[in-house]
């Protein structure tokens, strides 16, 4: 009598567990072992931050985007050499100087190992990300068969005039001299500060998509 009643109480202690545990997974309690599967997937995700900053606009996206996913950080702006071959995503930073971006020296020099890897590439200017001359500057900097592998986007940098070396601020004076677009002249040697955090949605969005998807063949 005694053992069927404790019988009872342990198929009802058993019943109320099992009931806890689906309700866990589906309101997505961390309990779900699904759950953990996917979130160490998407940890195994190894990630690159490389950037070029002179003056510290691209530092301060590349930072950005730091604070939001997990990943390596190399400033090779002082002569550092960090090595992609090690990871499955590399975000790579730089502004555009003289019509050239600074860091595609980098994307090349380091394509053969990048090349079937994620890329995403950002930069910084002056010139209004969406003109066509940043979609130029882009095309001349990169050959299409590296562009084609890459997702790119162009956010606003900034510029502090005081901040400049008499050289930069030389090299602005003539760049406004030769520069043909009106509107861009008339602005150029201007300060100004496009730096915004919400800039990086875009691509921080597609960064978690890259993420899930790669995480998903893990
Ligand atoms: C010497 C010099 C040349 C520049 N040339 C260009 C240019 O050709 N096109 C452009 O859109 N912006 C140009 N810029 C603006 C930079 O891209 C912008 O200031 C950027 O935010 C700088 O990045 P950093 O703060 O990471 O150094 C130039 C800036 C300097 C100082």
């Amino acid at each position: 009598m005694i053992n069927r009643r404790l019988l009872n109480i342990i198929f009802i202690l058993l019943l109320l567990l099992s009931a806890k545990t689906i309700a866990a997974g589906q309101d997505g309690g961390n309990d779900s072992s699904l759950i953990k599967n996917d979130r160490n997937d998407v940890q195994k995700i190894k990630v690159l931050i490389v950037y070029q900053s002179k003056y510290g606009s691209t530092k301060q996206y590349a930072q950005w985007i730091h604070q939001e996913i997990k990943a390596d950080l190399v400033n090779i702006e002082n002569g550092d050499k960090p090595d992609p071959a090690g990871y499955d995503i590399i975000v790579i930073g730089g502004s555009v100087r003289i019509g050239n971006i600074v860091v595609a020296p980098f994307i090349k020099e380091h394509w053969s190992v990048m090349k079937g890897k994620k890329v995403v590439l950002f930069t910084t200017s002056a010139t209004p990300p969406q003109h066509p001359k940043i979609q130029s500057i882009y095309e001349k900097s990169l050959p299409e068969e590296i562009r084609k592998e890459i997702k790119y986007f162009p956010l606003p940098g900034r510029i502090s005039t005081e901040n400049l070396t008499l050289f930069d601020q030389l090299l602005i004076a003539i760049g406004k001299i030769m520069e043909q677009d009106e509107t861009l002249k008339k602005d150029m040697g201007k300060d100004f500060d496009g730096v915004r955090r919400e800039n990086l949605l875009p691509l921080l969005e597609y960064l978690e998509d890259v993420k899930s998807i790669l995480a998903g063949k893990k």
